[in-house]
This record gives structure tokens, C-alpha cells and sequence, in this order.
């Protein structure tokens, strides 16, 4: 029998150019004009920047400028919704304006805003509780799917691991390609290929079907045409990675990820490297899984002129190999859709190590 899976999709979509200046109309029906306030999250690279001035911010709404520099924690979405709910109480929205990072931290934190306790306690499928308050995301770079995924993926104390439910899931998306054209060039392709990733690692595994393969299948195009055809300031680059992002993050929803994320999450869990360069430092090794595909990421590397980083784990030591090696062990998940689920079989920490030896 197929897998069987019934998802949740974003409520409502806002797509082209010049879309994000509609920001103040979409948020408007969900304000509460008698009591209440919206927050902003943002990216602070925007802090400052000619953006920061056109987000809709209103008298009484709270704006949080955050550094994504790390990756979201469980500790920063709990501080942040304890400070608010005790400085301002419940908000009737939450809009995040950035990276992966900042969907994340929009799609937790309004979870969190209606769930009592630790974000720690909802790692995992289906343990939210209760519906969070209207949250928005608006994506001002490209890659990661975040705008569409059912998780926002958290590191915690012991874990980086989503909060997974249908809530997650954003009621709305304003996806606006003229945010990204200030993203420099290695972010540019580090987050791009989080996508063309997803997309490789959705077709060639166990779980996917015609649904998820054709969305992945076009996505990959779309990638291919950004960074093998044309030049990164053509508004269409931009136009095609947006929804090749969002794409592969459909895509996801009926299959998964594979080895790359899971080493890529050991690697963000351990030694705090950002999501896409992680996927890339693995990626790039892992050419008996993945075969022609890494020869396709290294001639878009090349044409970019990107570095990933080689010889990196001359520098780690077992104990740091090992801890990574454990974090990616324990996504059975992932390694279930990779392998079959006779994974076991032809996974152990050891062959897991060999891979990190390679980086
Ligand atoms: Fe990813």
C-alpha cells in the first residue's frame, strides 16, 4: 500500500513582486481593533535597512529584531513568548519577515503563545495541544521551504527537532522575490541548494509517490535553470528559486528528507553550522548515494565560484565525530525513507562516521 499521509497546507498565498507592500491589507482582518497587537519578528540584518521601514508596524504592535545567526532554540521561543505574554499579554498575530530561521521561530512561537510550558516538551509529531494564534510568513531568501513545512525545526537541550502538527502550518505566505536581491552570493547558494537538496533526497527515496516526485521533478528544473542558466540579478532567478523552494518543501510533505540532513543536522546540533552550508558539507561527499546529482552540484558550485568548506574533520575529535554520528542515528525517519525500513541492515554509527571523515 502507498504511504498515506492527509496534510495541512498554507491557509492562503500571496506570490510576485511588489506583493509585500499588500503586507498591511492581509494583516488587517486579523487584527482585533479593541484589544491586542501584532509582532513582527524579523531578521536583523534588516535593522536599519530601507525594509525595516516598509513592514506595517501599528501603535501598541511589538517589533523583535532576531540575530539567526544560530540556528532557532527551544530557550529563544520560550523567552521570547514569556517576555511578551507577561510584558504585553496574548498578541492576536505573528508575522516573520526573514530566513528559515525566522519561519521557524514564527511558526513556534505561535504555538507556543497557547501552550503551556517548555517548547522542549512539543518536539516531535503531533504533541502540540491547541491551535497557536494567525501567523504569517514572508521569506526574504529562498531555499530552505520553510514558507510551506509543516515543522518548525528547533534545537533543544537534547535534540534539534520540529514541532510538527497541522498548526504549524502558516495561514498565510507573502512570497515577494524583490526581498531576496540583497542576499550575498554564498547565502544565495547555500539556501537555494537546501532546496535542490530537498528535492534529490525526495525522489531518491523509499517513501515518495507521483505527488511528491512531480513537484520535486519541477523544482529541480527550476533549480537547475537559476544555477546552471542564468545570471543571479535576472528577476526571473529570483522568481523561479522562490517557488522551487516552496516546491521542494511541497514536495516533502509526501516523502522526506535522507542522508544528507541527517548528517547535515548533526553537524548543526554539534558544531552549530547553519543549515544550508551544512546540507552542502555533506552533500558534497556523498556522491555513493546520491551519484550523478553531486557532479550536477559541483558544476553550479564551480560556476558560482562558492567555497564549501573540505578537510574539516582533520580538526574534530572522535568524541565530537561521535556525538554527531548519535544526533544523525536517531532520525529513523529520514533514514527509513533513504534506505527502506530494513535500514538497519545497511546503516550503522560506523558507516555514519566514515561520512563524517569525509568532510
Ligand atoms: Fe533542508
Amino acid at each position: 500500500m502507498s504511504l498515506f499521509r492527509n496534510f495541512q497546507s498554507v491557509k492562503k498565498t500571496a506570490f510576485g513582486r511588489g506583493s509585500f507592500n499588500h503586507l498591511d491589507e492581509i494583516i488587517e482582518p486579523h487584527c482585533d481593533k479593541n484589544a491586542g497587537f501584532m509582532v513582527f519578528v524579523v531578521d536583523d540584518v534588516f535593522k536599519g535597512h530601507p525594509l525595516a521601514d516598509r513592514i506595517p508596524v501599528k501603535e501598541g504592535d511589538v517589533i523583535e529584531f532576531i540575530n539567526t545567526w544560530k540556528e532557532p532554540t527551544t530557550d529563544l521561543i520560550d523567552d521570547l513568548r514569556d517576555r511578551i505574554l507577561s510584558e504585553r499579554g496574548m498578541p492576536n498575530g505573528i508575522i516573520g519577515i526573514g530566513g528559515g530561521g525566522i519561519m521557524d521561530i514564527a511558526k513556534a512561537s505561535s504555538l507556543m503563545f497557547t501552550n503551556e510550558g517548555s517548547s522542549v516538551q512539543y518536539q516531535g509529531l503531533n504533541l502540540i495541544k491547541k491551535e497557536g494564534i494567525w501567523h504569517c510568513g514572508v521569506p526574504t531568501i529562498s531555499g530552505t521551504g520553510a514558507e510551506v513545512s509543516m515543522t518548525a525545526v528547533l534545537t533543544g537541550p537534547v535534540k534539534k527537532l520540529g514541532l510538527k502538527c497541522d498548526w504549524t502550518v502558516f495561514d498565510q505566505i507573502v512570497m515577494d522575490p524583490e526581498l531576496t536581491a540583497g542576499v550575498p552570493v554564498d547565502q544565495w547558494f547555500y539556501t537555494g541548494m537546501d532546496s535542490y537538496i530537498h528535492c534529490v533526497e525526495s525522489i531518491t527515496g523509499t517513501k515518495n509517490n507521483t505527488f511528491s516526485t512531480v513537484y520535486a521533478h519541477k523544482a529541480l528544473d527550476m533549480c537547475r535553470e537559476v544555477f546552471l542558466e542564468l545570471d543571479r540579478d535576472d528577476p526571473k532567478s529570483a522568481d523561479l528559486l522562490m517557488i522551487a523552494s516552496y516546491m521542494g518543501g511541497i514536495s516533502l510533505t509526501y516523502s522526506e528528507v535522507g542522508v544528507c540532513h541527517a548528517l547535515s543536522y548533526g553537524l548543526s546540533k554539534i558544531l552549530e553550522v547553519r543549515h544550508g552550508l551544512a546540507n552542502c558539507m555533506a552533500f558534497y561527499h556523498l556522491e555513493d548515494v546520491y551519484g550523478d546529482y553531486i557532479h550536477e552540484f559541483k558544476t553550479m558550485i564551480d560556476k558560482h565560484g562558492v567555497s564549501i568548506p573540505q578537510g574539516q574533520s582533520a580538526g574534530w575529535s572522535e568524541e565530537t565525530i561521535d556525538a554527531m554520528a548519535e544526533i544523525a542515528y536517531n532520525l529513523p525517519h529520514m533514514w527509513d525513507h533513504a534506505f527502506g525500513p530494513d535500514w538497519e541492515k545497511v546503516l550503522d554509527r560506523d558507516r555514519i562516521k566514515e561520512w563524517y571523515r569525509r568532510m
